[in-house]
């Protein structure tokens, strides 16, 4: 059995989409028969919602995500879609204050679990529920909406990822710009600025209503009747592309 690949989608500013790409990423590997497991760090438990169909259970503070710190085994939920999820709560703000020097050795336990995939969905903050995904993953993914923002928060980011190869050195980052206005010229000079900083990946993701209707169904893009056939297969690809690290 080989060991899981880690992905961590990460972003500590709001709303740029981390929680949608976490779980396009999580549904389509489960539709190609793969193992899945989810763990979601934010708070606000919308990966859960999303993948549950519902609100996730109330747990306690060392249940759900948490168990990925301090569990000898986890006892993630069955979902619709065929992914296991360790679901975010709102108590799991104690895991921030969880030792920071014994959170790289818990990569082993996480390499021993039954999974082909384990991804990250993480909330926008900084604290141990953004770095500890960083020192377990192989990659990491960094949804970007170009705005006047965008700059500064991704430099943050890459110094971050510079400090954490020191403990996790194949850590490898995908920026995708998210959100993208068609025709912004605006937005096309902060695009120009960030890739400065590091490479983006291509194709860039528009701002199209269908993604938030989808996933407002619990859906994946390409199962939602209203997304037209380009979308559709523009999120499928992109799953693709993520997953098997062809970008
Ligand atoms: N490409 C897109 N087109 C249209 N709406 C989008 C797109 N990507 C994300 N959204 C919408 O933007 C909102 C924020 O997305 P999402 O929850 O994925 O961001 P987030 O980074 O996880 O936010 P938070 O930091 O609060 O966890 C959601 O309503 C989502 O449906
Ligand atoms: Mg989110």
């Amino acid at each position: 059995m080989n060991a899981p690949r880690i992905l961590a989608v990460t972003n500590q500013k709001g709303g740029v989409g981390k929680t949608t790409l976490t779980f396009h990423l999580a549904v389509r590997a489960a539709e190609e028969g793969h193992r899945v497991l989810l763990v979601d760090f934010d708070a606000q438990g919308n990966a859960s919602t999303a993948l549950l169909g519902s609100l996730p259970p109330t747990l306690r503070s060392h249940e759900g995500a948490a168990e990925v710190f301090l569990a000898k085994e986890i006892h993630p939920l069955p979902t619709p879609a065929g992914v296991d999820l360790l679901p975010g709560h709102q108590h799991l703000d104690g895991v921030d204050a969880f030792p920071f020097e014994d959170t790289p050795e818990r990569l082993g336990f996480l390499l021993g679990l039954p999974y082909d995939f384990i991804l990250f969905d993480t909330p926008p903050s900084v604290g141990l529920r953004n770095l500890a995904p960083l020192l377990w993953a192989d990659r990491v993914f960094i949804p970007i909406e170009p705005n006047s923002f965008a700059a500064a928060g991704l430099a943050n980011t890459l110094d971050t990822i510079v400090d954490v190869r020191a403990t996790n050195p194949r850590l490898a980052f995908t920026i995708l710009i998210n959100r993208l206005i068609p025709n912004s010229s605006q937005q096309r000079a902060h695009i120009a600025s960030l890739s400065g900083l590091a490479p983006i990946y291509s194709p860039y993701l528009a701002n199209r209503v269908a993604v938030g209707g989808a996933l407002d169904q619990c859906l994946p893009v390409w199962k939602y009747k209203r997304a037209d056939p380009r979308l559709r297969h523009l999120w499928r690809a992109l799953c693709g592309d993520l997953l098997y690290g062809r970008n």
